[in-house]
């Protein structure tokens, strides 16, 4: 074995070794169909376990899946393109942790289809801005950054306090999500269009909608109570981000430290 070390050459056993690979290395068809093996024992440990495991997530308590009128401010996030500048992604990090708060769990993505992580930050991330500042000012700085931010290079989007919400069936949206896993219940699908209004009214009977939805901020957003805009729903997903989840009491799992 031209190369070989010499030490190896001279332990039987090694040299055995060597001389069998000296024989693959020089076969290219044996070589392929050996590595092809090795790569798919490699595959099927990796991926067979997937489809026996219940769940690759952490439950954890406090996540609940949207209510309508987030759902709908969600798709406007979406629509607008938000996820461009703003990721939803906490990594573990110090410097991370201390300016937006806890790390980001898995169980708080689960009900997104899709997920926000994103790798692109513009602007700041987002996983944790609910409650970080009151609904007039995001209304104001959704309407015009650069009033509360001199600095700010963010878009304006004005024009959502001045459209009306079309989420013309919101029970078929939720039964959608339920299809790909997301835990809306049949009480759920059927308020559907009631909860919907009813988050954007503080003088509606919102029982209902906060015993379904736990924690779920009721507000008339857009200062405007004669409309239902996409502003009011934009709002509200925003002042939901990375709210459910209770830090002062939740306990990582042994094997998620
Ligand atoms: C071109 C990039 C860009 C786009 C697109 C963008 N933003 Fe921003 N955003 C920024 C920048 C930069 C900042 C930081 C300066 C500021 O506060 O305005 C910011 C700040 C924010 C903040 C304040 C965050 C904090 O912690 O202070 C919120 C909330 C926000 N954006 C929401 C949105 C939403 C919702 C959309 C989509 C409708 C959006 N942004 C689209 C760039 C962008």
């Amino acid at each position: 074995m031209a190369g070989a070390r010499p030490e190896l050459k001279a332990d039987p056993v090694a040299r055995g070794i060597l001389s069998h690979h000296g024989k693959i290395e020089r076969n290219v068809t044996l070589l392929l169909v050996l590595s092809l093996l090795v790569v798919t024992i490699g595959g099927i440990v990796e991926i067979a376990p997937l489809f026996y495991l219940q769940n690759t997530v952490e439950k954890v308590a406090g996540m609940r899946p949207y209510t309508p009128l987030e759902l709908a401010g969600r798709n406007i996030y979406l629509r607008e393109g938000c996820y461009n500048c703003h990721s939803q992604m906490i990594r573990p990090f110090r410097d991370e942790v201390e300016r937006y708060g806890h790390y980001s769990l898995a169980a708080e993505s689960m009900y997104d289809h899709p997920f926000q992580w994103g790798s692109k930050r513009t602007g700041p991330d987002l996983a944790r801005v609910g409650g970080r500042y009151s609904n007039e000012w995001q209304v104001q700085h959704l309407t015009d950054p650069r009033s509360v931010v001199p600095e700010s290079i963010m878009p304006t989007y004005g024009f959502l306090a001045r459209t009306d919400l079309d989420m013309a069936d919101p029970a078929a949206h939720l039964a959608a999500n339920r299809d790909v896993g997301v835990p809306y219940t049949d009480e759920m699908i059927a308020d559907a269009k009631a909860d919907l209004r009813a988050q954007a009214d503080p003088n509606a009977d919102t029982k209902g909608l906060l015993a379904r939805y736990p924690k779920a901020v009721v507000a008339d957003f857009d200062g405007n109570p004669q409309r239902l805009t996409e502003m009011d729903a934009l709002v509200a997903y925003l002042q939901m981000l990375g709210t459910l989840v209770d830090f002062s009491v939740y306990q990582p799992q042994e094997n998620d430290r």
